[in-house]
């Protein structure tokens, strides 16, 4: 009797053991289940599409410009834009900066083109793996990049040439600041700004120099073309902070006859602009480029025909519109 109730109560108790494995078999083999569920889930809720946008120098103001618009098309379109650039305008930074961006396959690429004979195989490269890649600010038209944002450069350098014309009097001597002599569109602004000064008689570039997109350089570079020659009395420039460099020079030099005419909308050329210090300046759209090139990767990545250039506006501005420019 005593060993039939011992055989019970361990068989009882082997049953029990038995219930308890297999209940811990079984929430073992849910909870793997959960957490599979869960990683699936993870891996498989679509990241935002990535696109990068270098620039031509990190912290210059119309590139940061170009950098609001883009990130807020990306806000609307709900994509990632990667805004990066070299600190100071250097080309090679700049093509390693596209070489990463290829190595790491990003959804999208929009670059500012470079005058090197490296860059077209690269955009060319990306393109043929299948990234995407929209020119901005200056176009690359031999590659084979999708589209280009941007200004006309030949017609905003004519335009200038037109508010030069229409705003200074009789014979005068002009001297021409350019942002860099690398860049595809500061020589197609030169080219547009010459042909048109090259149909009055009476006007003549004395000189031409660099400013490598710097307001110190351009000031400098004003004032040396400024001592050799003393009848320059109008000054030009074709990058977005010439203007107020060329301004610099012509007060440290106390030449308040010089006529000065820039390019772009920073505060301080509106500022002297409305102050008379500064006869007038091409705008241009950076906002516009950056929010249209996003847009523009968008459409082409969800399957819609893009054109292949995608002209943003431009305008002159001087003391008789300049208050409809905001009141920075
Ligand atoms: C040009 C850009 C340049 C910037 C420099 C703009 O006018 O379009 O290419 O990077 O000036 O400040």
């Amino acid at each position: 009797m005593t060993n039939k109730k011992w055989t019970i109560s361990l068989a009882v108790l082997f049953f029990l053991f038995l219930y308890v494995l297999i209940q811990f078999v079984v929430s073992t083999q849910k909870i793997e289940k959960t957490v599979e569920q869960l990683r699936q889930t993870v891996h498989s809720s679509p990241a935002l599409p990535h696109f990068v946008l270098i620039s031509q120098e990190l912290d210059n103001l119309y590139w940061r410009e170009i950098e609001r618009g883009a990130k807020e098309a990306a806000k609307h379109y709900h994509v990632n834009v990667e805004y990066i650039g070299p600190l100071r305008t250097n080309m090679d930074e700049q093509m390693k900066l596209l070489e990463k961006a290829i190595a790491s396959r990003v959804d999208g690429i929009i670059v500012q083109s470079l005058n090197d004979v490296r860059f077209t195989p690269l955009i060319n490269k990306a393109m043929a793996q299948g990234i995407p890649v929209i020119t901005i600010d200056t176009d690359a038209p031999l590659s084979r990049r999708l589209s280009y944002v941007g200004t006309n450069n030949l017609e905003a350098g004519k335009l200038l040439g037109q508010a030069v014309i229409s705003r200074v009097n009789g014979k005068k001597k002009i001297g021409v600041i350019i942002g860099s002599d690398m860049s595809a569109n500061q020589n197609l602004r030169l080219e547009g700004f010459r042909s048109v000064i090259a149909q009055n008689p009476l006007l003549s570039i004395a000189a031409i120099a660099s400013s490598n997109i710097s307001r110190i350089q351009a000031s400098i570079q004003t004032e040396k073309m400024l001592r050799a020659h003393p009848d320059i009395s109008v000054m030009v420039g074709t990058s977005a902070l010439d203007a107020i460099g060329i301004l610099m020079a012509t007060k440290n030099l106390n030449r308040k006859d010089v006529q000065i005419f820039g390019f772009d909308n920073v505060t301080e050329t509106l500022q002297a602009i409305r102050q008379g210090q500064i006869v007038a300046t091409i705008i241009q759209q950076p906002y516009d480029m950056g929010y249209s090139a996003v847009e523009l990767m968008v459409k082409h990545l969800s399957g819609q025909h893009i054109e292949k250039e995608h002209f943003t506006a431009i305008k002159i501005v001087d003391k008789t519109n300049v208050q409809q420019e905001g009141t920075e």
